[in-house]
């Protein structure tokens, strides 16, 4: 193992995450351990050099105060106590407690600061290929970022022993599931099982106009053809999840309540019980994008921008049509070429089209027409919770407007959506 580790045992501390990256900024890998870890399981980590216990508001669970068990105290890995309660304070200023925690790290634990992201690859490649041994892994590739640095970094781990599903529901943006096979098929050589499920999704979907209605349906489906294509290959006992580290924190620790329950890949049937790899459950997003880049993911997919799982079908609005759904797809194609054309991407948080189930007159070659509408929508947030609206250049919106309408058939008008978060929220449905 290349890395030391400072492992923070979480005694009811709401500010975990945050001393993790404060280690992590100053060079030192360190991950976030529930209290009642036994000494067995904190020596059974690489590497641990130092321990920090990091206490808070949470302590206290049902009525009892929370501890670390006895012989963590008692053993011979360098252990500080913070207490965000005030029994023990942490220096509130900033330089002070970089102060402290360097000399906690450092002189006193003798970490060195050796954390960066080819050593995290190198440690994770070897702790996948002890995990796995010879044995099979199956992963849903989506081609986000999550699941498509996870491939990258268990296909450097173990190769064609992972046999990774692609499945094409039709509500991909465009060109997304050609990149998945050329990225992982074409060039790292991957076992790529890609499923066209299009129409699948589509006839299941037909004359449904209830967003909750379309997104379980489009959920339930996922989680049926990933389970047939899991049936189909013989002797998989492990399941490769793009879990990260944020995703955790949200499904709740022992000592803070889940903001929402997680699932990536939820609802398999008991019977495919499969043991998770999960190496990235320990990064937080911009590692993770790190790490894809170090793996050589293009940039185009580890800086994209975030998609919701149900996709297109979301900005189809109501019951999805293939024409619709077309015109929603060539016309968010047009914008995202215009915004990186124009130095927008990468600065925008999120933008897309939508596609109401709206009709409105028109006049084309002088003739009258009735056709679709496309909606614009660019929006700027920190936590999805709220969201500003992006002040896009006028004569950018109508150079669009002018593409939009001339090259994506069935649409006669362009609409841009000045809505902040609240009232609007980001998608339209
Ligand atoms: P809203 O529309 O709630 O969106 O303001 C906030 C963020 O969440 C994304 N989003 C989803 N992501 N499944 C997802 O994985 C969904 O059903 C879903 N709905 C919204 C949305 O794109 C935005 O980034």
């Amino acid at each position: 193992m290349k890395q030391d580790m400072i492992a923070v045992l979480d005694l009811g501390s709401e500010e975990n995450p945050k001393i993790a990256r404060e280690i992590r900024a100053l060079g030192v890998y360190s991950e976030i351990h529930p209290h009642d870890i036994t000494l067995a399981e904190l020596k059974a980590l690489p590497n641990v050099k130092g321990i920090i216990l990091n206490g808070g508001p949470n302590r206290v669970v049902d009525g009892v105060s929370i501890d670390v068990a006895k012989e963590i105290y008692d053993c011979d890995i360098p252990a500080l106590l913070v207490d965000h309660r005030g029994d023990a304070p942490w220096p509130a200023d900033d330089g002070e407690r970089e102060t402290a925690l360097k000399n906690f790290i450092f002189t006193i634990c003798g970490a060195e600061a050796n954390w960066n992201m080819d050593n995290f690859i190198a440690d994770q490649v070897e702790l996948i290929r002890n995990q796995v041994g010879d044995k099979k892994v199956l992963l849903a590739l989506s081609g986000g970022v999550d699941s498509s640095v996870v491939a990258a970094l268990l296909i450097k781990a173990i190769g064609k022993q992972l046999t990774c599903v692609h499945v094409n529901h039709g509500l991909l943006r465009k060109g997304e599931p050609e990149q998945v096979v050329q990225v992982f098929r074409d060039e790292m050589d991957a076992n790529l099982v890609y499923v066209d499920a299009v129409d699948r999704f589509l006839d299941k979907l037909a004359g449904v106009a209830e967003p909750e209605k379309k997104r379980k349906i489009i959920g339930g489906e996922f989680i049926r053809v990933f389970e047939e294509e899991a049936r189909k290959l013989d002797g998989i006992q492990f399941l490769g999840q793009g879990t990260i580290y944020p995703d955790i924190i949200e499904s709740g620790t022992k000592t803070v309540k889940a903001v929402k329950s997680h699932h990536n890949v939820g609802g398999l049937p008991e019977d495919l019980d499969f043991e998770l790899v999960e190496p990235l459950k320990m990064l937080f997003k911009d590692e993770v994008r790190a790490c894809g880049k170090a793996l050589g993911l293009p940039d185009s997919m580890v800086y994209r921008q975030p998609f919701p799982g149900p996709g297109l079908g979301v900005r189809c609005l109501g019951a999805i049509t293939r024409d619709r759904l077309e015109a929603v797809r060539e016309s968010d194609a047009i914008l995202r070429e215009e915004f990186a054309k124009n130095g927008l991407e990468g600065k925008v948080w999120q933008y897309f089209t939508a596609i109401p189930d709206l009709k409105s007159v028109g006049v084309r070659d002088n003739r009258r027409t009735e056709e679709w509408c496309v909606i614009i929508r660019a929006v700027n947030t920190v936590d999805a919770m709220t969201a500003t609206v992006e002040n896009v250049p006028f004569d950018l919106l109508q150079h669009i407007m002018t593409r939009i309408t001339s090259e994506v058939k069935g649409v006669n008008r362009v609409l841009f959506d000045l809505t902040t978060k609240p009232t609007g929220t980001i998608e339209w449905e």
